[in-house]
């Protein structure tokens, strides 16, 4: 006969797709009961009482446990939390973290963020990575900018390349020996669109930090989308995310939406390790003069309004550009590149 640890076992497999955490932790399960003659009976308790997610659940709940040997049918009735449960839910510290692979170890995870898009975000988790993996430290780049991916295009890694083992994803890695993952790198070519909706999108992202296999990394950086979207805050809440590197621009509006992005960590509880102003000036070749295109420095006054004492100014570089197109931002190297590696030396 079936057993309710099999039967909890079994529901703990099942996702709430918007919360990204199981039935079983959720504490949605209720007054289970199984009869000798197999039939599995609960209620499940939502979040909120027409939770658009409901019939998604009680399919995926009903097909896990029809699975199991013994079980002749399943019958779920839907019920509601409690406001204080449910708030137990919305305001939990963090929700435990997904179960990372168990043949991977990374012992720093930090995230790229901004508030606008077009910033830098993805040229800056590219040469830090790169500058990391030139000082010997093992690095993965996870790609969380799930429907608008470029860290494929930035290294020249192709589309497709994605392999699966029994143990894992395995990431794409490039010629530094920085591993990847993106859905660039699933999709068949590189213009396919990725057409998805919040929960496929938090799904991936859970399954780009499970259930590859990173090994052993020092450092994951994590490339964000712009601004405080579904995707940033998935990361935030569900990898164990131990800073942020803010990236802006010299324009006043970028200091005001990253800003609110600084407002939406402090909500997370997540720390900001510095700020990175990109295209900050462009140095003169010939006089040395720092030419301010996009008007003057913000970024002690910003990195102050955020939380953090640090941050690095990096120039225009029209090399960056064409590196980056031509998939070979290894190749950009300097000494202010360099000087992004003390941001991450940060408050953890
Ligand atoms: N310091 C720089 N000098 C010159 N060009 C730069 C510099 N930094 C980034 N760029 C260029 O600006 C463009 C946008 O950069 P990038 O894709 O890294 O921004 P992003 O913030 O990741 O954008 P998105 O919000 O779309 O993800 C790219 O063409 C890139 O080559
Ligand atoms: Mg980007």
């Amino acid at each position: 006969m079936v057993t309710e640890k099999q039967v909890y076992d079994a529901l703990s497999k099942v996702f709430d797709p918007e919360l990204g955490r199981n039935l079983v932790e959720l504490g949605m399960i209720r007054e289970l009961k199984i009869t000798s003659e197999g039939k599995v009976s609960f209620t499940l308790a939502l979040t909120i009482p027409g939770c658009p997610m409901k019939t998604q659940m009680e399919r995926d709940a009903r097909s896990v446990l029809m699975a199991l040997p013994g079980v002749t049918d399943v019958a779920i009735t839907f019920g509601a939390m409690s406001d204080a449960e449910r708030k137990a839910i919305f305001t939990s510290a963090k929700p435990e973290l997904p179960k990372l692979n168990k043949f991977n170890q990374v012992e720093k995870v930090v995230a790229v963020m901004s508030g606008k898009g077009g910033v830098g975000k993805s040229t800056v988790t590219s040469v830090l990575a790169c500058e990391l993996a030139r000082q010997n430290k093992k690095v993965g780049i996870l790609d969380a900018d799930i429907t608008g991916p470029s860290i494929p295009k930035l290294f020249g890694l192709p589309s497709g390349g994605l392999r699966g083992s029994e143990q894992g994803i395995l990431p794409a890695v490039t010629r530094l020996g920085i591993r990847a993952v993106s859905t660039n790198l699933l999709v068949p070519t590189e213009d396919a669109a990725v057409i998805w909706r919040g929960p496929m999108i938090t799904g991936t992202i859970q399954q780009f930090w499970r259930d590859v296999l990173w090994g052993k990394l020092d450092v994951l950086l994590v490339d964000l989308p712009p601004g405080t979207s579904d995707a940033a805050l998935t990361v935030m809440q569900t990898l164990p995310v131990n800073g942020v590197v803010m990236v802006s621009t010299p324009q006043q509006l970028a200091g005001l939406v990253v800003r609110k992005a600084a407002s939406m960590l402090k909500q997370v509880n997540v720390p900001v390790l510095g700020v990175v102003e990109n295209m900050s000036f462009y140095p003169c070749a010939e006089s040395g003069a720092q030419h301010e295109i996009f008007g003057p420095s913000h970024v002690e006054e910003l990195a102050a309004a955020i939380g953090t004492d640090r941050w690095v100014r990096l120039p225009i570089n029209p090399r960056v550009t064409e590196l980056g197109d031509a998939g070979k931002i290894e190749d950009y190297q300097g000494e202010e590149v360099k000087s992004l590696l003390d941001l991450l030396d940060g408050r953890k």
